[in-house]
C-alpha cells in the first residue's frame, strides 16, 4: 500500500482522510535564503483513495478515455499547427488517409513510408531507424548507444549527438528518425533493448531524451520517441515471434502497473520528450494493463494527448497495430508499416480507414486531427523548407534496384551512397570517451604511459569480427569487439576501430612491445603471455563483453533479453586466467548493462576496471584516449552493478505464467527499480548508480539552497474548444474507388476502395451491423471537453516546472590533473513509500587542479511531488523533504532538510560532511 498522507496542492482531492493519515500541515520556510514560501499553498486536506489497489496485478484493467483529444497548437506548436491546418484543409479524404497509413513493408525505400499526395507535390514521409545513426545504409556514423551517452551525464553531448544523428538522417532524405528510446526504461537489467535507451533513472533518461529530441529536430527531422510505454522486455512481445521460439500463447504480454508507478517512473521521461517537442511517439507491441499499447485509450488519449498535451502524432511499432476503428478512436494517428502482417497487402487502415470515415465510425474531426498532427510535426521541424529526397534504400545496398522492393517494380538508381558523416566521427570519439566509466584504479594503475615494457591484450572483445564489422545482419552475433548490440536499433559501421588497433597504434608510436591473444579459449597461450607481461613489469589489458538486443534475433540462446548477467564468451574465466598470472591486470568491459563482476572486482591483481559501454564506431580510439590519459574519465554509471542477480529485485519474465493466455508482467516493485530497489532493500551494490572515479579527486562543500518564489498550483481547468473539421468530403463511395486505369503496385497499401459497395469493399462479414454497438461511449464527441487538471501544456501542467529552489555547492579538484566531475542532486521525498533518494539534477563540470567550481541545479515543483491517483494530480506530501548533493546515489556528503526537522540524516549514505547551515 502506498497510502501516504498528502497535502494536495490541487485542492481537488476526493475521499475522506482515514485514521492512518498524518494531519495536514504547512511546511515552513525554515530560514532558507530568499524563501518566502518554499512549498506555497501547502495546507490542504489529505487525500486517499479507500479503494486504491496499489502495485501491479494480473488482470489489471486500463480505464477507457474518450474522445481522443484534438490538437490545439499549444506549447509552441501554434505556427506549425496553423500551417498544418491550411495544408489539411486542401486535402481530400483519400489524401488524408494517405498521410496516416504506411504503404506496407518493403513497399518503398525506407523502413516505413507513408502514402503520397502527388497533387500537392508531397512525396510521402520516409521513416527510418535508429537511435544510434541512420540504419540500413552506408557512409553514416555509428554514434555511441544511448546507455553510453547517458554515462557522460553531459547535456551538451546529449544534444550534440542528437543533432549529429538528425543531420545524417536529414541528408539521407529521412523525415522521421525512429529514436530516441526511453522505453524500455530498464526495469529488468537483462532486458534486451535497455542499451538503446539511456538509464533506469527517469530523470537522467528524461534530460537525455529531451536534449536528444531537441538536437534531432534542430537538425531538421522529426524525432520519434519510443516505445510508449512499459515495453520492458523482449520475451512475449509478439506472439508470432515467440511462437518461432516454441512458445504457445495467444496474446502479447500485459505490463501491469499502477498509476503512481506510471507517473513517477515510466511516464516521466516521456513527459520530458513531449515538453521538448517530440514530433512523434511510437506505441508498443505489448499491452498495458490488459489493453494493447496502440489502442489503449488510457495511455494514448488520457495520459499522452490529454495530460501531457502531446501535439504530435502516434505511430504504431511495426506489427503493433491490431484494429481499425478502435485504434483510431483510442488516439493512434499512423499505422506502420501499414500492412497487417508484413507484405500481406492487407491493412487495418488504408481503404478500411476511408470506409470507417465514410460510414461515420470515425468522425471527420478525428481523421482531420490525425492528418493535422502529422503535418504539424513536418512543419515544426521545417521539412517544408529545403526538403532532401530519399537517396538510399533500406532493403539493399546495391546501387541499382527496385524502388518497390517487395513488388520488384520500378528499377533504377536506389542507393546514391551519399556520405553524410561530416565531422561526426570525431564527435562520436569524444562522446564515447566521455561516457567511459572508471570503476577501480588501485595505486594509479591508470593512466598508462605508453612506455610499458610489454602491453599484453586479451579477449576477442579487443579485436575484429572475422566476418567484418557488419558481417552479422543487424549485428546479430557477438564476434569481436562489441561496438553495438543487436536489432533494429543499429546502423552499419563505416569502420569499427577496435581497441586492439588503437592500442597497437599507441604502442607503435612509442616503439614499445605489444602482443595479443584474442581467442578467449586459448588458455595456455593466455596464461603464458600474462606471465611474461608480469615478469617484465608490463600491463595486461583484458577486454570482455555482454550483449543483448531485440527479440527477433537470437544470439547464443538469448532471445533478445539476456539469459543472465554473466560476461559472454567465457569472460570471467578469461579474467581469472590473466589475473592469476599478472598483478597488473586491467579489465575493460563493453556491456549493454550491469554484469556479474563479483568473482573478480576485488581481486588484488586487478588494478583497474573500466565500463566502456556500447561505444559505437570509435570504440578503440575512445578507450585508448582514456587508458593513456588524454581523456580523464568523468563518466558515471547510468545503472547499478550489484553483487548478485536477485539483488536487483526485478527480472525478465522468461516463462509463460498464464497458461496459453496473455502473460502477465506485474510491476510489483512499483517505483523501486535499480538504485531505488537496492536502497529500499538495504542491499549494498558493488558500484552504485551515479558512481565513477577519475584520475584526480574532488571534494564537496558549501551547499546552499535558495528558495524561489513560486505561485500556488492551479489545476488546469475549463473546457477545450470544439474539435475543428477541415474541409468537406463526399460520402458517396463511388468517388473513392481506384481511378480508371490506375496501376496498382502489388502489395502496396492504398486508400482507395476496390468497388463502390462498401460492404464488399470492406471484406467484413459483420459490415452493416449498427456501428454504435461497437463504438466506445464518447468516442464520437467533438464538442468542448473538460481539461485535465494535471495538464495544460506539453509535459503536463506548466506549473510543475516552476522552480522552487536553486541548489549550489562547491566542487574542488584536490588532485594534480584537470578532470571532470558530475555533481548530482538527489531529493528524499520523505514518505514511507518513497525511495530513500531520487535523482533530480546533475551537471558535468571540468575543473582545473586546485580549482573550485560551483555546481548549480534548479529543483522544480515536480521534483518534490508525488502522483496522487485520487485527485489525478501531483501533490506534495507532508513529509520532510531533504536535498542531497554528492558524487553518486550513495556518496552524498552534503545534505539539507527542507521543512520539518532541520537535522535529518540520510541514514546509510556514508560520511556526511555537515551541510552549510541555512537555518
Ligand atoms: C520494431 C522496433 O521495435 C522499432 O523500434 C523499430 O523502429 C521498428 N521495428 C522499425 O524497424
Amino acid at each position: 500500500m502506498w497510502r501516504i498522507a498528502h497535502a494536495v496542492i490541487s485542492g481537488l482531492a476526493v475521499g475522506a482522510g482515514s485514521g492512518i493519515l498524518a494531519n495536514a500541515q504547512s511546511i515552513p520556510c525554515n530560514g532558507i535564503d530568499n524563501c518566502t514560501s518554499p512549498f506555497p499553498n501547502t495546507t490542504y486536506p489529505a487525500a486517499v483513495d479507500p479503494n486504491a489497489v496499489p502495485g501491479a496485478q494480473s488482470g489489471q484493467i486500463s480505464p477507457p478515455f474518450y474522445p481522443s483529444p484534438w490538437m490545439d497548437g499549444s506549447g509552441g506548436w501554434d505556427a506549425a499547427y496553423a500551417k498544418a491546418q491550411a495544408f489539411v484543409r486542401q486535402l481530400t479524404l483519400l489524401e488524408k488517409v494517405n498521410l496516416t497509413t504506411g504503404v506496407g513493408w518493403e513497399g518503398d525505400r525506407c523502413v516505413g513510408n507513408t502514402g503520397k499526395i502527388p497533387r500537392l507535390n508531397f512525396t510521402g514521409l520516409c521513416l527510418e531507424d535508429s537511435p544510434v545513426g541512420v540504419r540500413d545504409t552506408d557512409f553514416n556514423t555509428v554514434f555511441p548507444a544511448g546507455v553510453t551517452i547517458a554515462a557522460t551525464w553531459d547535456r551538451e553531448l546529449f544534444y550534440q549527438r542528437g543533432y549529429g544523428m538528425g543531420d545524417e538522417h536529414k541528408h539521407k532524405g529521412v523525415d522521421i528518425q525512429l529514436g530516441p528510446v526511453v522505453g524500455p526504461l530498464g526495469r529488468a537489467p537483462e532486458a534486451g533493448r535497455n542499451w538503446e535507451g539511456f538509464s533506469p533513472d527517469p530523470v537522467l533518461s528524461g534530460i537525455a531524451v529531451a536534449q536528444t529530441v531537441k538536437g534531432i529536430q534542430d537538425a531538421g527531422v522529426m524525432a520519434c520517441t519510443k516505445h510508449y510505454i512499459a515495453y520492458e522486455q523482449e520475451h512475449f512481445r509478439q506472439v508470432t515471434e515467440s511462437s518461432g521460439y516454441g512458445y504457445n500463447f495467444t496474446g502479447e504480454y500485459s505490463a501491469n502497473l499502477d498509476d503512481k508507478t506510471m507517473h513517477e517512473l515510466y511516464l516521466w521521461p516521456f513527459a520530458d520528450a513531449v515538453r521538448a517537442g517530440t514530433a512523434s511517439i511510437m506505441c508498443v507491441y505489448n499491452n498495458i494493463n490488459g489493453s494493447y499499447g496502440c489502442q489503449n485509450s488510457h495511455t494514448l488519449n488520457y495520459l499522452l494527448k490529454g495530460e501531457l498535451g502531446f501535439q504530435g502524432f502516434v505511430m504504431t511499432d511495426w506489427g503493433a497495430h491490431h484494429s481499425g476503428v478502435s485504434s483510431a478512436l483510442a488516439g493512434l494517428d499512423m499505422s506502420m508499416p501499414g500492412d497487417t502482417a508484413f507484405d500481406s497487402g492487407q491493412s487495418f487502415w488504408g481503404a478500411n480507414l476511408t470506409i470507417a470515415v465514410l460510414n461515420g465510425s470515425i468522425p471527420e474531426w478525428r481523421i482531420d486531427d490525425m492528418a493535422t498532427r502529422v503535418m504539424a510535426g513536418y512543419y515544426l521541424v521545417g521539412l517544408d523548407k529545403n526538403p532532401i529526397p530519399v537517396n538510399f534504400d533500406a532493403w539493399t545496398t546495391d546501387t541499382y534496384g527496385y524502388l518497390h522492393y517487395i513488388a520488384s517494380e520500378s528499377y533504377g538508381l536506389i542507393n546514391e551512397h551519399v556520405d553524410v558523416r561530416a565531422d561526426h566521427g570525431q564527435q562520436a570519439r569524444t562522446q564515447a570517451a566521455k561516457g567511459t566509466v572508471l570503476l577501480k584504479n588501485t595505486n594509479n594503475a591508470l593512466p598508462l604511459t605508453g612506455k610499458e615494457k610489454l602491453t599484453a591484450v586479451f579477449g576477442d572483445d579487443a579485436g575484429d569480427n572475422p566476418y567484418g564489422p557488419n558481417g552479422c545482419s543487424d549485428r546479430g552475433c557477438d564476434n569481436g569487439t562489441l561496438g553495438m548490440a543487436w536489432g533494429s536499433g543499429t546502423a552499419n559501421f563505416p569502420y569499427l576501430i577496435t581497441p586492439l588497433t588503437a592500442i597497437q597504434n599507441e604502442v607503435f608510436s612509442n616503439m614499445g612491445a605489444i602482443e595479443d591473444v584474442t581467442d578467449n579459449y586459448a588458455y595456455d597461450q593466455i596464461s603464458a603471455l600474462a606471465r611474461r607481461a608480469d615478469q617484465v613489469g608490463g600491463v595486461s589489458l583484458v577486454f570482455v563483453n555482454a550483449d543483448s538486443g531485440e527479440g527477433y534475433i537470437v544470439v547464443d540462446t538469448n532471445e533478445g533479453d539476456r539469459n543472465n548477467l554473466t560476461l559472454w564468451r567465457g569472460g570471467a574465466e578469461l579474467i581469472a586466467n590473466v589475473s592469476s598470472q599478472h598483478n597488473n591486470t586491467v579489465v575493460v568491459m563493453h556491456t549493454v548493462g550491469p554484469v556479474d563482476i563479483s568473482s573478480f572486482y576485488d581481486h588484488p591483481n586487478i588494478t583497474a576496471i573500466i565500463w566502456a559501454g556500447i561505444p559505437g564506431e570509435q570504440s578503440g580510439n575512445a578507450i585508448a584516449d582514456v587508458l593513456y590519459g588524454r581523456v580523464n574519465p568523468g563518466g558515471k554509471l547510468p545503472f547499478t552493478i550489484g553483487k548478485n542477480r536477485p539483488d536487483y529485485g526485478t527480472d525478465v519474465l522468461y516463462r509463460l505464467n498464464n497458461g496459453t493466455d496473455q502473460p502477465q508482467l506485474n510491476f510489483q516493485e512499483g517505483v523501486f527499480i535499480d538504485y531505488r530497489s537496492f536502497d529500499k532493500q538495504g542491499i549494498d551494490p558493488i558500484y552504485e548508480f551515479g558512481y565513477g572515479i577519475s584520475y584526480t579527486n574532488f571534494s564537496y562543500s558549501n551547499l546552499k539552497i535558495v528558495g524561489q518564489r513560486a505561485n500556488n498550483y492551479v489545476p488546469n481547468a475549463g473546457q477545450t474548444k470544439a474539435a475543428p473539421t477541415l474541409g468537406n468530403f463526399s460520402t458517396d463511395p463511388a468517388g473513392y474507388v481506384f481511378p480508371a486505369g490506375f496501376h496498382e503496385v502489388p502489395l502496396y497499401i492504398y486508400p482507395y476502395l476496390n468497388n463502390s459497395d462498401i460492404k464488399s469493399a470492406s471484406n467484413d462479414s459483420d459490415y452493416g451491423e449498427p456501428a454504435n454497438e461497437y463504438l466506445p461511449a464518447g468516442s464520437q464527441d467533438g464538442s468542448p471537453q473538460p481539461k485535465i487538471g494535471a495538464g495544460g501544456g506539453p509535459g503536463g501542467n506548466p506549473q510543475l516546472y516552476d522552480v522552487f529552489y536553486t541548489v549550489t555547492a562547491d566542487i574542488t579538484n584536490t588532485g594534480k590533473v584537470a578532470g571532470d566531475e558530475v555533481p548530482q542532486v538527489y531529493v528524499g521525498l520523505g514518505g514511507p513509500d518513497d525511495p530513500k533518494v531520487v535523482l533530480r539534477g546533475f551537471d558535468r563540470l571540468t575543473i582545473a587542479p586546485g580549482a573550485t567550481a560551483t555546481f548549480s541545479a534548479e529543483l522544480t515543483r515536480r521534483d518534490f511531488s508525488n502522483w496522487d491517483p485520487v485527485s489525478q494530480n501531483w501533490v506534495i506530501s507532508n513529509y520532510t523533504k531533504t536535498v542531497y548533493v554528492g558524487s553518486s546515489s550513495r556518496k552524498l556528503p552534503l545534505q539539507q532538510a527542507l521543512g520539518g526537522s532541520s537535522n535529518a540524516t540520510a541514514g546509510g549514505y556514508g560520511t556526511h560532511a555537515p551541510a552549510h547551515r541555512m537555518f
